[in-house]
């Protein structure tokens, strides 16, 4: 195993120029193969409400739901640094209250960090949980859990009001205390000025090269996405065409009796 990624270690990856590769995980051995082939960051991500519950946004997901998928990728995980998307509702409310569920959080899942999205906004909630010492990664731009306030999923800071609106929120959260930021489907030039801008990292999905980092779905580069792709997902592989083709030689074999075999047989 490489050396174990850490909080500090992250934002030293910017000040070196080493690019920093984030995916999302949901469980077990896909976190174990994820890990092992040296990824940096691995983050349970709410959106395991879409990709692994079937829901139709992310609002639904809960803490406990959380906490779940999170301790069983924590248990796939020596090297990455782990962390732990905050679920909608989780840290609106109040400070008190964004500060007591960030606790339980790193607490019963074994993450080491959490992040929430929004920017000057969420500035007295990143600080507040940041002096608890729980590190916190920023998310703005398309922020998913304001899907219905933003009407649906698309680009954001197009126009010149909401680029700098994005900036200004860009700034907050460095200012909050938060180790590194994602920015989710932004023009690349305005992602490219953040990332000047900030001396913690950015790590971009849909927010082209110039961010310090990527990230995406593990689920959308596996190729298990189904019909809808969004124009930032890459599929490197297309697992759907893979699995499809295993269960079809599996039923084609229970059906010949031609599986189990001798082999896959125990005998008195
Ligand atoms: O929930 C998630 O998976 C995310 C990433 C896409 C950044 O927030």
């Amino acid at each position: 195993m490489k050396e174990k990624v850490t909080v500090p270690g992250i934002r030293e990856m910017k000040e070196r120029g080493k690019k920093i590769a984030m995916l999302t995980a949901y469980d077990t051995p896909v976190a174990r193969i994820l890990d092992e082939a040296g990824v940096d960051i691995l983050l349970v991500g709410d959106s395991v409400g879409s990709v692994m519950a079937g829901y139709p946004n992310t609002l639904p997901v809960t803490i406990d739901e959380m906490i779940y998928h999170t301790r069983a990728v924590v248990r796939g995980t020596k090297r990455a640094l782990m962390v732990i998307d905050m679920p909608f509702m989780s840290y609106q409310i109040s400070v008190e209250d964004a500060k007591r569920n960030a606790g339980r959080m790193i607490k019963e899942s074994g993450a080491e960090a959490v992040k929430l999205e929004g920017g000057t906004k969420m500035k007295g909630v990143i600080k507040a949980i940041v002096d608890i010492d729980i590190p916190v990664m920023g998310h703005i731009g398309l922020t998913p859990q304001s899907i219905h306030q933003m009407g649906g999923y698309k680009v954001q800071g197009k126009m010149e009001e909401q680029r700098r609106k994005i900036l200004e929120d860009a700034l907050a959260v460095e200012e909050s205390g938060a180790f590194s930021l994602v920015l989710e489907c932004i023009p690349v030039e305005l992602a490219q000025e953040i990332t000047e801008k900030l001396t913690i990292p950015t790590i971009g999905i849909g927010a082209g090269t110039h961010c310090d980092g990527q990230v995406l779905v593990i689920h959308d580069l596996l190729g298990l996405l189904g019909e809808f792709r969004p124009k930032f997902v890459k599929s490197y592989v297309d697992l759907i065409g893979v699995i499809s083709q295993a269960v079809e030689e599996y039923i084609k074999e229970v059906r010949e009796e031609t599986f189990p075999t001798r082999e896959h047989s125990f005998y008195l």
